[in-house]
């Protein structure tokens, strides 16, 4: 029996070190420095400009400011499964930031993920993404970022439960979920197809919240950008499926959401509304184009299967709130106004089978929006009406998708309503009679910064 014991322990051992050296094989790369000749005054100028655009592109600044904090500073926590990451300092402070980093060093983390010191980073950080920016990009975004005034600040150390806490448990999720590459072109479409594949699987890092993901939180592959949930908010279906996703939009109507944080069709809210207000409404529009042009060229994905026809018990009593609460801004028949409140009926985010976003923004409703008011919170109604009204939206007007259950209401509320922003601004629409909608006193305590 001991004898066994030992032999088991032996083999773990073997195994478990055996495992590393595997881990530590496949991960082993690194970049090499380049000899490039120095540039002119001038040329490091036009280096620095096209990296800070290019940081723009990334949305490096959503990530890396905390709220209230100086950009690229750092200290945003982002909250993940396992614990809480905080992003580092990005300015170019010797002790609390990347002082001392060169640009290769700048471009091994986004290509690699891995710091000045070859440690693997978490992949909270985007690097899974930006591995497709181009060294020359990369290069240039290091080059900005260490132009930028030095900031000392120090974020606070990640809280991350074992065995997540240890950095070398990466080379294992980057054997799964990783692999290093360059953005490759497509000879046979067009340059600005392939510009804006570029910007939507590198920079852009859109599959991040609008792919779908495995067990470890990686990008299921064959889902590539039909929709995920990032958050708690549920990011659309940027596929060309007429149904659930951009099907029916031009190239147009994304424009203009990118670009302005709504359109005919939808506004931005949730974590979308970080990624226009920081990034999409200052790129150019030759890139919005580019990026245009290459989601619709996209194949639908598949249609959701047909869900059952609700209660009619549970659509009375969704119709009669919806009528109370949310008809004056969406109209009854929910077509809503079109550039001011978005329409429902035919809405894709209403057909999605996931309906965290429906849930969450009745729950938590819209704040600092690009377009208009904003959509208030409605909290304060039950778990049961606010499960009626979701199926409801969800069920009408050609809409079709799962009925949504008091108990998934219930679990989001413990969540959202805890990090919920207050509404600052009052409803716009008179507030239910019966209910009224929360003051800013009484609403539920300020949220840290909307995390990505
Ligand atoms: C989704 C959030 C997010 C975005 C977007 C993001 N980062 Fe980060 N970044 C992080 C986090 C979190 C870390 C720290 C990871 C860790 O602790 O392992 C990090 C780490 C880094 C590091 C390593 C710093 C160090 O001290 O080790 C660099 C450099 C960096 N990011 C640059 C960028 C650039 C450049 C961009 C834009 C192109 C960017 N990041 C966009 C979250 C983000
Ligand atoms: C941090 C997460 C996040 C990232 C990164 C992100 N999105 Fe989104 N996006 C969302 C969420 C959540 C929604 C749903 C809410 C809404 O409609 O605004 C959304 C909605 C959209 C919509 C509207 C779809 C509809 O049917 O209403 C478009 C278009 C879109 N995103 C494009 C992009 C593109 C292009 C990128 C990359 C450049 C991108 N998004 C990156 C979270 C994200
Ligand atoms: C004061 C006007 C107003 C009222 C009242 C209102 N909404 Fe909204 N709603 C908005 C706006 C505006 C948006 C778009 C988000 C933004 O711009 O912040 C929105 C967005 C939505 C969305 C997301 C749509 C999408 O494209 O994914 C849903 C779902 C929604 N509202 C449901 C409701 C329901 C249900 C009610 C009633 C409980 C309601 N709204 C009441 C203004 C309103």
């Amino acid at each position: 029996m001991k004898k066994l014991l030992v032999r088991g322990a032996i083999a773990l051992v073997l195994g478990a070190a055996l495992g590393v050296g595997f881990l530590w094989a496949v991960d082993n790369k690194d970049v090499a420095a380049r000899e490039a000749a120095p540039l002119s005054p001038e040329q490091k100028l036009a280096q620095i400009e096209h990296g800070r655009y290019l940081a723009i592109a990334g949305d490096c600044v959503a990530c890396h400011t905390r709220e209230g904090g100086e950009e690229f500073a750092g200290g945003l926590p982002l909250l993940t499964p396992f614990g809480t990451i905080y992003a580092p300092n990005i300015t170019p402070d010797p002790e609390t930031g990347i002082g001392g980093w060169s640009t290769t060093d700048v471009y091994r983390a986004l290509h690699l993920g891995k710091d000045k010191e070859k440690r693997n980073l978490y992949p909270a950080f985007s690097y899974h993404y930006y591995t497709k920016v181009s060294r020359t990009d990369a290069e240039a975004i290091g080059a900005y970022l260490l132009s930028l005034a030095p900031v000392k600040y120090e974020a606070p150390k990640n809280k991350l439960a074992f065995p997540f806490n240890i950095r070398f448990m990466l080379k294992g999720w980057n054997l799964f979920n990783f692999r290093p590459e360059h953005f490759k072109s497509d000879p046979s479409k067009p340059a600005q197809w392939n510009r804006g594949k570029y910007l939507v699987d590198g920079l852009g890092h859109c599959g991040a919240c609008h792919t779908p993901k495995n067990i470890m939180f990686g990008d299921v592959g064959s889902k590539n950008l039909q929709g995920g949930v990032v958050e708690h908010w549920f990011a659309s279906d940027l596929t060309n499926n007429k149904k659930t996703g951009l099907g029916n939009w031009t190239e147009e109507d994304i424009v203009t959401f990118l670009k302005t944080g709504g359109n005919n069709y939808s506004n931005a809210y949730g974590t979308m509304t970080d990624v226009v207000r920081h990034s999409t409404s200052q790129m150019t529009d030759g890139d919005l184009r580019a990026i245009a042009l290459y989601l619709k060229s996209l194949p639908a994905g598949p249609d959701p299967k047909p869900s059952p026809k609700p209660s009619d018990a549970v659509m009375k009593l969704g119709q009669a709130a919806y009528e109370k609460s949310c008809a004056d801004c969406h109209v009854a028949d929910g077509t809503g106004i079109p550039g001011l409140y978005p329409p429902l009926a035919g809405n894709p985010n209403m057909n999605a089978k996931d309906p965290s976003s429906v849930i969450h923004i009745l729950l938590a409703g819209t704040t600092k929006p690009l377009m208009g008011e904003g959509m208030p919170n409605y909290a304060n109604l039950s778990d049961a009406d606010i499960a009626a009204m979701s199926t409801y939206i969800r069920n009408s007007w050609g809409n079709n998708a799962p009925a949504v259950s008091e108990g998934a209401v219930k679990k989001l509320r413990k969540i959202v309503v805890k990090h919920a922003p207050k509404t600052a601004e009052a409803p716009a629409a008179p507030p239910p009679a019966s209910e009224p909608a929360p003051t800013a006193e009484e609403a539920p305590e300020a949220a840290p910064a909307e995390t990505k």
